[in-house]
């Protein structure tokens, strides 16, 4: 059986990749752009005695999808875990330049996406009566920014996909759940500054990746098997009312 993360080959994805290993899945790492940082983290959680695999596929597509889940079967066996992680580039548009091209670009990470991956690993799971869907979502939902509105839509619309996922498929024994991060600084915050950010979190410190990584971890283990349709914010207490 294997844990399939889509858009691992770097950020939060290849962090929960080398987490999910080390808690003894055989991981699945996915990549669109950038087969070389893929490589680099299969060869990471390998060093350490990890299994893992690359695989190239856009998981916006849906042909590309159905191969990958066909070659990730044929190569580590069904997906058990399946995290949808992948996002595209994130732009700031004020509502008066709002287009639905801006929406759908969001749309097609965060439901058409996971749409076509639950599809495809969904008879597996149900075969076995058993799977974790986890869908890496925002703490943006609630923090709503301006310019953000078509991410924020998007987002939201993934906790709608997982709260009605997890009654249709709980009696199957599938689980989903929705992990919303907080900010967490990756690669492409580089340089960013965190320190207003840190004042107006209760932890009063920054989010790393092992923070998200841990409860991708919880979620996808047997002692979550009770766990679903939730939405657990890792945020260190940003968005308390
Ligand atoms: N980092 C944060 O502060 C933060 C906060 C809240 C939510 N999130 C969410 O966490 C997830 C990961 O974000 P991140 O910050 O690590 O982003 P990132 O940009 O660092 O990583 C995104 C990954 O997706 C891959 N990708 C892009 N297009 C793809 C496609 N078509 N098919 C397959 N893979 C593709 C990229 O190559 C990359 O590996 C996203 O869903 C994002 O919305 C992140």
């Amino acid at each position: 059986m294997s844990a399939l993360v889509t858009g691992a080959s770097r950020g939060l994805g290849a962090v929960m990749a080398v987490h999910l290993a080390r808690a003894g899945h055989a991981v699945a790492v996915n990549y669109h752009a950038g087969a070389a940082l893929a490589d680099e983290v299969v060869a990471s959680i390998r060093s350490a005695g990890g299994v893992a695999e690359a695989f190239g596929a856009d998981v916006t597509d849906e042909a590309a999808v159905t191969d990958l889940v066909a070659r990730v079967t044929a190569s580590l066996g069904p997906v058990d875990v399946l995290v949808c992680n992948a996002t595209g580039p994130q732009p700031a548009v004020p509502v008066e330049d709002l287009t639905w091209e801006d929406h759908l670009d969001q749309l097609r990470f965060f439901v058409k996406s996971p749409t076509l991956l639950l599809r495809e690993v969904l008879p597996a799971m149900k075969e076995r009566g058993r799977g974790r869907v986890i869908q890496i979502g925002s703490d943006m939902f609630e923090r709503a920014l301006p310019r953000s509105s078509a991410y924020v839509a998007a987002k939201g619309a993934q906790l709608g996909l997982t709260r009605s996922w997890a009654r249709e498929l709980g009696p199957h024994g599938i689980t989903v759940n929705y992990v919303a991060p907080g900010w967490i600084p990756v690669e492409r915050h580089e340089g960013a500054s965190t320190a207003g950010y840190i004042a107006e979190t209760p932890m009063s410190r920054q989010g790393v990746p092992d923070d998200i990584a841990a409860a991708v971890v919880y979620l996808a283990s047997e002692a979550a098997s009770f766990v679903t349709g939730t939405r657990l914010t890792v945020n260190g207490g940003h968005t308390i009312d």
